[in-house]
């Protein structure tokens, strides 16, 4: 899962308040073509579950916390999300799926492509067979 990395933006710390951001090209290691989140998640679910074909993402946990896992099909790793200047860099093809959602957490992702269904990779069994060229 060498691809896969933490990435940490930029902190202004300031008494009136800490900032942090990031741009296409720098701290995001592409162009941002859509940006969603995921709120009011109930007590013990779980979002995800599918790899992409081909696109990428930078998750961020804004506010509270979850767990991301991600699965190349042969290992598993999981990244606690809990502080909102880090982001969790997911390239195309690694099963990933969210769970632990603290109450009132709130996840953002910024992905380089549209949403698209057809991008989407949601049988695991399919997904090991596209990875392995089986
Ligand atoms: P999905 O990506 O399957 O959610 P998760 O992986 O978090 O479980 O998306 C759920 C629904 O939302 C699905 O019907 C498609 C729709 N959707 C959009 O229309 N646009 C988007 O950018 C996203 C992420 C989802």
């Amino acid at each position: 899962m060498k691809e896969v990395k933490v990435l940490e933006f930029p902190k202004i710390l300031d008494e009136r308040g800490n900032l942090s951001f990031f741009e296409n090209q720098k701290q995001i290691p592409f162009d941002i073509a859509r940006t969603y989140w995921i709120y009011d998640v109930p007590g013990g679910e779980a979002r995800g579950g599918h790899a992409y074909h081909s696109l990428q993402e930078v998750i961020i946990a804004i506010s509270g916390s979850f767990d991301v896992v991600l699965n190349d099909g042969q290992e598993e790793r999981v990244f606690t999300l809990n502080r909102s200047y880090y982001g969790l860099y997911v390239p195309k093809m690694i099963w990933r799926h969210m769970e632990n959602f603290s109450t009132n957490s709130l996840a953002l992702i910024v992905a380089d492509q549209p949403y698209n269904e057809m991008d989407y990779v949601r049988n695991y069994n399919q997904f090991k067979r596209l990875k392995f060229n089986l």
